[in-house]
């Protein structure tokens, strides 16, 4: 997606050979805009797929999970990544480790959104380990819904999590692949600019 790319290119920070920080436009600061283009983007490849739910994780996924939603006409859906006060019972829960913080997670969504029969459309900011990939699909698997894809707006391909989700089967979208952050470098993947 050129938009995506431009906006890596002009405001990307490559903090080290693994990590990009893309504080300005999604990860602190959100520029609306370019969510808003995001999530048509989102909305025209899985449009054929007769989506119903939206789901994303807390907190950065929201942004670009919302706008997908609003073009698709559905809720959007955000697992929750710490106990909330007021919702305890009827919780589907599935455990996220995190290799970056050496940390589990558990990641819950009530019941009382996420149905048997739902179409479901993952949304994710990044695609590093794919843990978290992995742990939304489960949460849906436990409703008894049906995974109907994953979008994610930036992909690392020179990490594990793309291979690992596609070998779930699952056609997976990213609007931005990056091959490599060497040298201070965003080098996208080959024949992906589009
Ligand atoms: P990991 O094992 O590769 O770290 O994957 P994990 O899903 O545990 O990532 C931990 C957090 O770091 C996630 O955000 C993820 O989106 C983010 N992340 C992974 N790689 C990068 C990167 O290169 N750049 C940036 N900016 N973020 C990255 P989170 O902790 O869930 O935070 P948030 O969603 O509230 O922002
Ligand atoms: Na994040
Ligand atoms: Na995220």
């Amino acid at each position: 997606m050129k938009l995506l790319h431009k906006k890596i290119e002009q405001e990307g920070k490559v903090l080290s050979d693994t990590v990009l920080k893309v504080d300005s436009f999604l990860n602190h600061q959100v520029d609306p805009q370019l969510m808003k283009a995001i999530g048509e983007e989102f909305a025209a490849r899985f449009r054929q797929e007769g989506i119903t739910k939206v789901l994303t994780i807390e907190s950065s996924g929201i942004a670009p999970g919302v706008m997908a939603a609003m073009e698709l006409g559905t809720p959007l859906i955000f697992a929750r990544k710490k106990k909330s006060l007021t919702l305890s019972e009827g919780l589907l829960t599935a455990e996220v480790y995190s290799f970056t913080k050496q940390e589990t997670n558990t990641i819950s969504v009530s019941t009382q959104y996420l149905k048997e029969g739902d179409r479901v459309l993952l949304i994710d900011d990044f695609l590093a380990n794919g843990q978290a990939a992995l742990g939304l699909i489960e949460l849906v698997k436990q409703a008894g819904a049906h995974v109907a894809g994953i979008g994610i707006v930036i992909e690392k391909s020179f990490q594990e999590g793309g291979k690992l989700v596609r070998e779930t089967g699952y056609r997976v979208e990213s609007l931005a692949e990056i091959e490599s952050l060497n040298d201070g470098q965003v080098t996208f993947k080959k024949g992906a600019e589009v």
